[in-house]
């Protein structure tokens, strides 16, 4: 086993006044966030790798799986106590973030709770962990990524797959820009209209999948999200709010 190596890249910008650690190769950037909490890494620590071995998906059966070099794979580490919008506001700034980068008239969408997709598929992907009274918000965003596995290959696009490869941001400017949105939008007061502009199939009839079982299913108009974080579905006129379950994608 090769020993995971952690370097701090001076190159790039973290508006969190703290370090950049990139690994080459690590299990996940959760774990390695993990890690560098415990050696006492200070609030705004963001970690990325080239490779993961582990990546973790949002479903406990899940895994993030993404081809060396490509994607950005990314841990925020805050040192503050999780909130219920927390993992919205993070995925606000995902899709701000994005949108600079996109043509005018294109933009992204937010497909509830934490899925950020670019024409009708899926780009980026946030998994927001606790770690003993912090935050660890781990960021999965398709860069430079142009095949995907025959399971996937209708649902997820990248960034390059939409505006070529020669126009992609690296690291260097994607990563600050990154940071830079997350920042803002963890205290932007505005955070509920923009994503609830956002958001993906809003108004329109969608299946949901209640908790983790897959027949557990109801059917409704999507009417919104509550300033809490939950979807609001609307099922025979009756508003119903979730807090845990998944937007089906047919
Ligand atoms: C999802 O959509 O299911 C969430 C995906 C989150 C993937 C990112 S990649 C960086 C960080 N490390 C992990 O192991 N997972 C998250």
């Amino acid at each position: 086993m090769i020993p995971q190596q952690k370097r701090e890249t001076t190159s790039i910008q973290n508006p969190f006044n703290a370090p950049v650690y990139y690994y080459a190769r690590t299990d996940s950037t959760l774990q390695a966030a993990r890690e560098c909490l415990a050696d006492g890494c200070p609030d705004g620590t963001f970690i990325y790798a080239g490779y993961q071995t582990e990546g973790r998906g949002r479903m406990s059966d899940r895994q993030w799986l993404s081809p060396a070099g490509e994607n950005l794979l990314g841990t925020l580490i805050l040192k503050q106590p999780a909130s219920t919008d927390f993992t919205l506001r993070i995925g606000l700034a995902v899709s701000l973030t994005l949108d600079s980068f996109l043509p005018p008239g294109l933009r992204t969408a937010v497909k509830w709770p934490n899925d950020i997709f670019i024409n009708g598929k899926k780009t980026a992907g946030i998994l927001c962990e606790g770690a003993g009274g912090c935050i660890l918000a781990g960021i999965g965003i398709n860069l430079l990524q142009t095949a995907f596995l025959r399971s996937i290959e209708h649902t997820a696009t990248s960034l390059a797959l939409v505006i070529g490869a020669d126009k992609c941001p690296s690291f260097e400017v994607f990563i600050p820009a990154l940071l830079n949105n997350i920042r803002e939008c963890l205290t932007r007061r505005d955070w509920h209209e923009e994503i609830s502009s956002r958001l993906w199939k809003r108004g329109t009839m969608v299946r949901f999948m209640r908790g983790q079982q897959e027949d557990d299913i109801i059917e409704g108009v999507l009417t919104g999200i509550a300033f809490d974080g939950a979807l609001c579905i609307a099922e025979a006129d009756k508003e119903h709010r979730y807090y845990s379950g998944e937007l089906i994608f047919d």
